[in-house]
Protein backbone atom coordinates (compact mmCIF):
# COMPACT_ATOMS: atom_id res chain seq x y z
CA UNK A 1 0.00 0.00 0.00
CA UNK A 2 1.46 3.25 -0.95
CA UNK A 3 -1.06 5.92 -0.94
CA UNK A 4 -4.14 6.10 1.60
CA UNK A 5 -7.04 8.69 1.46
CA UNK A 6 -8.71 10.13 5.05
CA UNK A 7 -12.52 11.19 5.40
CA UNK A 8 -14.61 12.39 7.96
CA UNK A 9 -17.27 14.12 9.70
CA UNK A 10 -17.28 16.52 12.82
CA UNK A 11 -16.86 16.07 16.46
CA UNK A 12 -14.28 16.23 18.87
CA UNK A 13 -11.32 14.10 18.73
CA UNK A 14 -11.89 13.60 14.84
CA UNK A 15 -8.18 16.25 14.35
CA UNK A 16 -6.64 14.03 16.58
CA UNK A 17 -7.78 10.88 14.78
CA UNK A 18 -6.46 12.25 11.59
CA UNK A 19 -2.78 13.33 13.10
CA UNK A 20 -2.50 9.38 14.34
CA UNK A 21 -3.56 8.39 10.70
CA UNK A 22 -1.20 10.56 9.21
CA UNK A 23 1.80 10.15 11.38
CA UNK A 24 1.19 6.25 11.59
CA UNK A 25 0.70 6.61 7.66
CA UNK A 26 4.17 8.19 7.51
CA UNK A 27 6.29 6.30 9.38
CA UNK A 28 5.69 3.14 7.48
CA UNK A 29 6.44 5.62 4.27
CA UNK A 30 2.95 5.64 2.99
CA UNK A 31 1.42 8.85 1.83
CA UNK A 32 -1.59 10.39 2.69
CA UNK A 33 -4.47 12.25 1.40
CA UNK A 34 -7.01 14.46 3.11
CA UNK A 35 -10.80 14.40 1.59
CA UNK A 36 -12.04 17.66 1.85
CA UNK A 37 -15.93 18.28 2.76
CA UNK A 38 -16.35 14.14 3.06
CA UNK A 39 -17.92 12.31 0.25
CA UNK A 40 -18.73 15.27 -1.80
CA UNK A 41 -14.72 16.07 -1.55
CA UNK A 42 -14.49 12.25 -3.03
CA UNK A 43 -17.16 12.84 -5.86
CA UNK A 44 -15.28 16.35 -6.58
CA UNK A 45 -11.92 14.97 -6.52
CA UNK A 46 -10.97 17.21 -3.96
CA UNK A 47 -8.09 16.25 -2.02
CA UNK A 48 -5.13 17.49 0.02
CA UNK A 49 -1.39 15.95 0.52
CA UNK A 50 -1.21 15.35 4.57
CA UNK A 51 2.14 15.61 5.73
CA UNK A 52 3.71 14.99 9.23
CA UNK A 53 3.68 18.91 9.76
CA UNK A 54 0.37 19.51 8.18
CA UNK A 55 -1.19 17.60 11.22
CA UNK A 56 1.00 19.86 14.19
CA UNK A 57 -1.32 21.39 16.76
CA UNK A 58 -4.99 19.83 15.96
CA UNK A 59 -4.71 17.40 18.55
CA UNK A 60 -6.41 19.98 20.72
CA UNK A 61 -8.63 21.12 18.24
CA UNK A 62 -12.49 20.46 17.64
CA UNK A 63 -14.36 19.92 14.26
CA UNK A 64 -12.22 18.51 11.36
CA UNK A 65 -9.49 20.72 9.73
CA UNK A 66 -10.67 18.41 6.91
CA UNK A 67 -14.06 19.87 6.42
CA UNK A 68 -17.01 17.95 5.71
CA UNK A 69 -20.18 17.79 4.56
CA UNK A 70 -23.71 15.70 4.93
CA UNK A 71 -23.63 14.78 1.23
CA UNK A 72 -26.72 13.54 -0.21
CA UNK A 73 -24.97 12.76 -3.84
CA UNK A 74 -23.32 9.63 -2.26
CA UNK A 75 -27.02 8.14 -2.21
CA UNK A 76 -27.05 7.75 -6.12
CA UNK A 77 -25.05 5.52 -7.59
CA UNK A 78 -23.88 8.00 -11.06
CA UNK A 79 -22.37 9.31 -7.78
CA UNK A 80 -20.68 6.70 -5.95
CA UNK A 81 -19.03 6.00 -9.33
CA UNK A 82 -17.72 8.51 -10.00
CA UNK A 83 -15.92 8.94 -6.25
CA UNK A 84 -14.78 5.42 -6.96
CA UNK A 85 -13.34 6.74 -10.43
CA UNK A 86 -11.50 9.19 -8.63
CA UNK A 87 -10.22 7.19 -6.33
CA UNK A 88 -8.65 5.24 -8.47
CA UNK A 89 -6.67 8.28 -10.77
CA UNK A 90 -5.23 9.46 -7.71
CA UNK A 91 -4.16 5.84 -6.76
CA UNK A 92 -5.81 5.87 -3.51
CA UNK A 93 -5.11 2.60 -2.34
CA UNK A 94 -6.79 2.32 0.94
CA UNK A 95 -9.51 4.81 2.16
CA UNK A 96 -10.16 5.56 6.03
CA UNK A 97 -13.47 7.06 6.72
CA UNK A 98 -13.86 8.42 10.42
CA UNK A 99 -17.70 8.97 11.25
CA UNK A 100 -20.78 7.75 12.59
CA UNK A 101 -23.59 6.28 10.53
CA UNK A 102 -23.31 8.08 8.21
CA UNK A 103 -20.16 7.89 7.20
CA UNK A 104 -19.46 4.32 7.62
CA UNK A 105 -22.31 3.15 6.09
CA UNK A 106 -21.06 4.81 3.16
CA UNK A 107 -17.90 3.20 3.55
CA UNK A 108 -19.24 0.01 3.60
CA UNK A 109 -20.89 0.78 0.09
CA UNK A 110 -17.42 1.36 -0.67
CA UNK A 111 -15.88 -1.60 0.70
CA UNK A 112 -18.50 -4.21 -1.06
CA UNK A 113 -19.78 -2.72 -3.93
CA UNK A 114 -16.81 -1.38 -5.50
CA UNK A 115 -14.45 -3.89 -3.66
CA UNK A 116 -12.41 -0.96 -2.37
CA UNK A 117 -10.18 -1.40 0.73
CA UNK A 118 -11.92 0.34 3.85
CA UNK A 119 -11.54 0.72 7.45
CA UNK A 120 -13.92 2.91 9.61
CA UNK A 121 -13.06 4.97 13.14
CA UNK A 122 -16.22 5.27 14.58
CA UNK A 123 -16.19 8.98 15.34
CA UNK A 124 -19.96 10.68 17.01
CA UNK A 125 -21.47 12.26 19.81
CA UNK A 126 -24.89 9.96 18.87
CA UNK A 127 -22.51 7.02 20.08
CA UNK A 128 -24.95 4.61 18.11
CA UNK A 129 -22.30 2.21 16.92
CA UNK A 130 -23.38 -0.72 17.14
CA UNK A 131 -20.08 -3.56 18.97
CA UNK A 132 -18.53 -0.10 20.00
CA UNK A 133 -17.95 0.88 23.76
CA UNK A 134 -17.20 4.60 23.19
CA UNK A 135 -16.96 6.81 19.57
CA UNK A 136 -14.74 9.34 18.98
CA UNK A 137 -16.60 12.70 20.76
CA UNK A 138 -19.27 11.12 22.58
CA UNK A 139 -17.43 11.54 26.05
CA UNK A 140 -16.48 15.46 24.87
CA UNK A 141 -20.38 16.06 24.16
CA UNK A 142 -21.36 14.50 27.10
CA UNK A 143 -18.87 16.74 29.08
CA UNK A 144 -19.64 19.83 26.93
CA UNK A 145 -23.30 19.55 27.83
CA UNK A 146 -23.15 18.46 31.10
CA UNK A 147 -21.54 22.22 31.79
CA UNK A 148 -23.87 23.77 30.65
CA UNK A 149 -26.53 21.81 32.16
CA UNK A 150 -24.98 22.39 35.66
CA UNK A 151 -25.01 26.15 34.71
CA UNK A 152 -28.77 26.13 33.96
CA UNK A 153 -29.59 23.94 37.27
CA UNK A 154 -27.64 26.66 38.85
CA UNK A 155 -30.24 29.45 37.65
CA UNK A 156 -33.48 26.80 38.00
CA UNK A 157 -32.30 26.11 41.50
CA UNK A 158 -32.64 29.77 42.54
CA UNK A 159 -35.91 30.77 40.67
CA UNK A 160 -37.55 27.99 41.76
CA UNK A 161 -38.22 26.94 38.15
CA UNK A 162 -38.84 24.08 35.92
CA UNK A 163 -36.18 23.65 33.16
CA UNK A 164 -36.51 21.66 29.61
CA UNK A 165 -33.17 20.79 28.34
CA UNK A 166 -33.25 19.64 24.69
CA UNK A 167 -30.07 18.19 23.43
CA UNK A 168 -28.74 15.99 20.27
CA UNK A 169 -29.05 12.56 19.68
CA UNK A 170 -30.53 12.25 16.65
CA UNK A 171 -32.81 8.59 17.16
CA UNK A 172 -30.36 7.85 19.83
CA UNK A 173 -31.16 8.19 23.87
CA UNK A 174 -27.36 7.77 24.29
CA UNK A 175 -25.98 11.47 25.00
CA UNK A 176 -29.87 12.15 26.79
CA UNK A 177 -29.72 9.53 29.20
CA UNK A 178 -25.65 9.87 30.28
CA UNK A 179 -26.47 14.19 30.94
CA UNK A 180 -29.67 13.34 32.83
CA UNK A 181 -27.76 10.55 35.25
CA UNK A 182 -24.45 12.24 35.32
CA UNK A 183 -26.31 15.89 35.78
CA UNK A 184 -28.70 14.37 38.49
CA UNK A 185 -32.04 15.52 36.69
CA UNK A 186 -35.27 14.18 37.64
CA UNK A 187 -36.65 12.79 34.33
CA UNK A 188 -35.29 11.98 30.57
CA UNK A 189 -37.88 11.31 28.05
CA UNK A 190 -35.80 9.53 24.54
CA UNK A 191 -36.64 8.19 21.47
CA UNK A 192 -36.79 4.51 23.06
CA UNK A 193 -38.60 4.88 25.82
CA UNK A 194 -42.62 5.74 26.54
CA UNK A 195 -42.47 7.89 29.61
CA UNK A 196 -46.03 9.02 30.28
CA UNK A 197 -46.11 13.09 30.23
CA UNK A 198 -49.04 13.27 32.49
CA UNK A 199 -47.39 10.89 35.10
CA UNK A 200 -44.14 13.26 35.11
CA UNK A 201 -46.41 16.13 35.50
CA UNK A 202 -47.90 14.84 38.70
CA UNK A 203 -44.85 13.78 39.81
CA UNK A 204 -43.61 17.06 39.68
CA UNK A 205 -46.62 18.55 41.30
CA UNK A 206 -46.58 16.39 44.05
CA UNK A 207 -42.67 16.93 44.66
CA UNK A 208 -43.77 20.67 44.54
CA UNK A 209 -46.40 20.06 47.05
CA UNK A 210 -43.64 18.49 49.29
CA UNK A 211 -41.18 21.43 48.94
CA UNK A 212 -39.38 20.31 45.92
CA UNK A 213 -39.11 23.64 44.02
CA UNK A 214 -37.26 22.79 41.03
CA UNK A 215 -36.89 20.10 37.91
CA UNK A 216 -34.58 19.59 35.07
CA UNK A 217 -36.28 17.57 32.34
CA UNK A 218 -33.77 16.10 29.76
CA UNK A 219 -35.40 15.27 26.28
CA UNK A 220 -33.62 13.55 23.54
CA UNK A 221 -34.18 15.86 20.06
CA UNK A 222 -35.51 12.76 18.31
CA UNK A 223 -37.83 12.18 20.96
CA UNK A 224 -39.71 15.73 21.09
CA UNK A 225 -39.28 19.80 21.28
CA UNK A 226 -38.32 20.94 23.99
CA UNK A 227 -40.73 23.84 23.80
CA UNK A 228 -44.24 21.49 23.37
CA UNK A 229 -43.04 19.38 26.69
CA UNK A 230 -42.62 23.02 28.32
CA UNK A 231 -46.36 24.11 27.20
CA UNK A 232 -47.63 20.92 28.38
CA UNK A 233 -45.94 21.10 31.89
CA UNK A 234 -46.43 24.56 32.03
CA UNK A 235 -50.17 24.09 31.61
CA UNK A 236 -50.84 20.95 33.62
CA UNK A 237 -48.37 22.01 36.66
CA UNK A 238 -49.16 26.02 36.74
CA UNK A 239 -45.42 26.29 37.35
CA UNK A 240 -43.03 28.57 35.89
CA UNK A 241 -41.35 25.99 33.29
CA UNK A 242 -38.22 27.51 30.95
CA UNK A 243 -36.28 25.71 27.88
CA UNK A 244 -33.03 25.47 26.74
CA UNK A 245 -31.79 23.71 23.41
CA UNK A 246 -28.46 22.84 23.62
CA UNK A 247 -27.94 22.26 20.10
CA UNK A 248 -24.88 21.72 18.02
CA UNK A 249 -22.43 23.67 20.67
CA UNK A 250 -22.81 19.56 21.85
CA UNK A 251 -20.49 18.92 18.77
CA UNK A 252 -17.81 21.36 19.21
CA UNK A 253 -15.49 21.87 21.50
CA UNK A 254 -11.58 20.65 23.00
CA UNK A 255 -11.47 16.84 22.91
CA UNK A 256 -11.58 15.66 26.54
CA UNK A 257 -8.34 13.16 27.72
CA UNK A 258 -10.43 10.13 27.10
CA UNK A 259 -11.40 11.32 23.37
CA UNK A 260 -7.57 12.15 22.38
CA UNK A 261 -5.93 8.70 23.59
CA UNK A 262 -8.70 6.76 22.13
CA UNK A 263 -8.07 8.89 18.63
CA UNK A 264 -4.06 8.15 19.21
CA UNK A 265 -5.03 4.37 19.41
CA UNK A 266 -7.73 3.95 16.89
CA UNK A 267 -5.70 6.01 14.24
CA UNK A 268 -2.86 3.97 14.79
CA UNK A 269 -4.36 0.72 14.56
CA UNK A 270 -6.63 1.92 11.61
CA UNK A 271 -3.55 2.28 9.50
CA UNK A 272 -2.10 -0.91 10.62
CA UNK A 273 -5.60 -3.29 10.23
CA UNK A 274 -5.94 -1.42 6.69
CA UNK A 275 -2.43 -2.28 5.21
CA UNK A 276 -2.27 -5.92 6.74
CA UNK A 277 -5.42 -6.17 4.61
CA UNK A 278 -8.13 -5.77 6.74
CA UNK A 279 -11.28 -4.16 4.66
CA UNK A 280 -15.32 -2.81 5.25
CA UNK A 281 -14.05 -3.05 9.05
CA UNK A 282 -13.94 -0.24 11.46
CA UNK A 283 -11.74 -0.22 14.14
CA UNK A 284 -13.21 0.30 17.98
CA UNK A 285 -12.28 0.01 21.83
CA UNK A 286 -14.20 -2.73 23.51
CA UNK A 287 -13.89 -3.72 26.86
CA UNK A 288 -10.59 -1.82 26.99
CA UNK A 289 -8.63 -3.34 23.93
CA UNK A 290 -8.70 -2.31 20.38
CA UNK A 291 -10.81 -4.34 18.22
CA UNK A 292 -12.90 -4.42 14.74
CA UNK A 293 -15.93 -4.84 14.21
CA UNK A 294 -17.70 -5.40 10.58
CA UNK A 295 -19.16 -2.18 9.07
CA UNK A 296 -22.25 -3.79 8.23
CA UNK A 297 -22.70 -5.10 11.95
CA UNK A 298 -21.72 -1.53 13.21
CA UNK A 299 -24.37 0.34 11.17
CA UNK A 300 -27.09 -1.69 12.61
CA UNK A 301 -29.71 -0.04 15.40
CA UNK A 302 -27.33 -0.29 18.81
CA UNK A 303 -29.07 -1.48 21.88
CA UNK A 304 -28.20 0.35 24.94
CA UNK A 305 -29.38 -0.64 28.33
CA UNK A 306 -31.86 1.62 28.75
CA UNK A 307 -33.98 0.82 31.58
CA UNK A 308 -31.12 0.51 33.68
CA UNK A 309 -30.15 3.90 32.95
CA UNK A 310 -33.50 4.88 33.50
CA UNK A 311 -33.72 3.01 36.97
CA UNK A 312 -30.98 4.49 38.00
CA UNK A 313 -31.88 7.69 37.03
CA UNK A 314 -35.36 7.86 38.76
CA UNK A 315 -33.70 6.24 41.89
CA UNK A 316 -30.71 9.07 42.45
CA UNK A 317 -33.32 12.15 42.17
O1 LIG B 1 -25.09 12.66 14.19
C1 LIG B 1 -24.60 13.73 14.93
C2 LIG B 1 -25.65 14.82 15.06
O2 LIG B 1 -25.10 15.89 15.79
C3 LIG B 1 -26.99 14.37 15.67
O3 LIG B 1 -26.94 14.29 17.06
C4 LIG B 1 -27.91 15.43 15.14
O4 LIG B 1 -29.23 14.96 15.06
C5 LIG B 1 -27.36 15.68 13.76
O5 LIG B 1 -26.00 15.31 13.77
C6 LIG B 1 -27.50 17.11 13.31
O6 LIG B 1 -27.08 17.17 11.99
P1 LIG B 1 -26.70 18.55 11.26
O7 LIG B 1 -25.45 19.07 11.88
O8 LIG B 1 -26.54 18.17 9.84
O9 LIG B 1 -27.85 19.48 11.53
Amino acid sequence: MERVAVLTRDCAGVNAAIRSVVRTACSKDVEVLGVLKGYDGLIDCRFAPLGVRSVSGIINQGGTILKTARSNRFFDEKYQEQAVKNIHENSIDGLICIGGNGTLSGAHVLATKYKMPVVGIPATIDNDITGVDLCLGADTAVNVALDALDKIRDTATSLERIFVVEVMGRSCGYLALQLALAGGCEEVLIPELDVDVNRMCNEIQEGNSRGKVSWIVIVAEGKAKAHDIASVIGEKTGLETRVAVLGHMQRGGRPTATDRLMAARLGNYAVEVLMNGLTDHCVAVKDSELTVVPLGVAVQPKEIDIKGYYRLIKLLT
